[in-house]
């Protein structure tokens, strides 16, 4: 059951309503809004090129931040339009109101190509109670309703999935295609050996990761904190380091259902510890000081060490598909980046299909100027992982199929 795409429908002179996942992250500088990273506007620039090419005329729906369905304008979505206009060449309209009068005033006077981004539909409570008044509201500002907004396709939201009830026809965009491709479709049958790569500080975010993967996955690599759930869960010394202590039978039965199915599930056999948390830390090895693989008392373990990173990076090179999700450790402070960089390293080295899951594991990649150099990066977080757990996303399951 294929979902029906954008490339096939005919949107000339058609009000296109397209839903965007343009939840980036911002600073305040000097009384202005900026946007900090802006690769979920650019990777929703295919779709948007291509209806406007087509001579579609494209309302824009998405959401900025969490303004619990008050109107709050710490969250309006203004500037996003003026950056968005930037990057396209083009002015994109904007319109203060998400339903009623204004933006249909607004859309009535568009012509072909013409693009127009409405206010942040979580200004209305409607919105994430997927309300159906709200959802025909917004409906009726359209033709048809095109879903691109995969980071927030687990969402069942009016924009996102109730939306799709009342237009005939509802399309996935092509970052959405390309996240179903590389987050479904490649990892279906993945070329083997297949490598996952899995950190981040808790084992009970990536539970049901875990158990999916573990039916299709040769070998897992484990490092961020939640390797340390599973030293605390062998006995092995925990020293400082963070560690989910209501998690370690979750951890034990992780690792036997591991060793049951014959899955390779490897931990750091070293790690870096220190005493202290900042940018100027020197950390230290545990291999060296210490002996044993554990770490050390009164000391946190913050990053995987050189012997890991040795280990890790074999198995990687091997590797003929390699899915990674989490950083290896507190990469964002330089002296416990080296574990997550090199591995980055080896995955971009790489000649599997290589495919970072969303989220941190993205921003570190970018961090270190690898991104390019991957098969794919998610735009999702939750979404990415939801999905790679099997789960049925609202916003995929709503679109028409073909
Ligand atoms: C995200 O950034 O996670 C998505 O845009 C969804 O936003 P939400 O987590 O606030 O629902
Ligand atoms: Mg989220």
């Amino acid at each position: 059951m294929a979902k029906l795409s954008v490339r096939s429908l005919s949107v000339k002179g058609q009000r296109v309503l397209l839903r965007v996942d343009f939840n980036v992250p911002t600073e305040e500088k000097d009384g202005r809004t900026r946007i900090t990273d802006d690769t979920r506007i650019r990777e929703s620039l295919p779709t948007l090129k291509h209806l406007i090419a087509e001579g579609a005329r494209v309302v824009i729906m998405a959401h900025f931040g969490r303004p619990k369905g008050a109107v709050n304008l710490k969250y309006t979505l203004r500037p996003v339009a003026e950056h968005l206009s930037t990057l396209i060449g083009k002015t994109v309209l904007f319109s203060s109101e998400v339903i009623g009068e204004v933006p249909r005033g607004l859309i009535a006077e568009m012509q072909d190509g013409d693009v127009l981004l409405l206010e942040n539909v979580r200004f209305h409570a409607e919105e994430e109670a997927n309300e159906a008044g709200f959802a025909a509201a917004l409906a009726s500002l359209g033709d048809v309703f095109v879903n691109d907004a995969f980071g927030a396709a687990h969402r069942a939201h009016a924009s996102t999935a109730g939306i799709a009830a009342h237009v005939g026809k509802a399309a996935m965009g092509l970052l959405m295609e390309k996240e179903l491709q590389y987050l479904q479709g490649e990892l279906s049958e993945p070329a083997r050996p297949f490598v996952v790569i899995l950190g981040g500080s808790k084992v009970s975010d990536k539970i049901g990761v875990i158990k999916a993967l573990m039916e299709k996955a040769n070998t897992f690599l484990i490092g961020g904190a939640m390797a340390y759930t599973f030293f605390k869960a062998q006995g092995i010394p925990t020293g400082n380091s963070r560690v989910e202590a209501d998690k370690l039978d979750l951890a034990r039965e992780i690792l036997a259902l591991a060793e049951s199915k014959g899955v390779r599930f490897l931990l750091p056999v070293d790690n870096l510890e220190t005493q202290e948390i900042s940018a100027t830390a020197q950390p230290r090895a545990t291999g060296v000081h210490g002996g044993a693989k554990g770490v050390s008392e009164g000391w946190e373990a913050v990053d995987i060490g050189p012997e890991t990173v040795a280990l890790y990076r074999t198995e990687i090179a091997s590797a003929k598909t390699v899915l990674w999700n989490g950083p290896l450790g507190i990469f964002e402070l330089p002296p416990f980046a080296a574990g997550t960089r090199s591995v980055a390293e080896a995955v971009a080295a790489s000649g599997a299909v290589t495919i970072i899951g969303g989220g941190d594991s993205v921003t570190a990649v970018k961090q270190f100027g690898l991104a390019d150099r991957m098969s794919f990066c998610s735009t999702g977080g939750g979404a990415s992982l939801e999905l790679i757990e099997g789960k049925v996303l609202p916003g995929v399951a709503a679109l028409s199929e073909v």
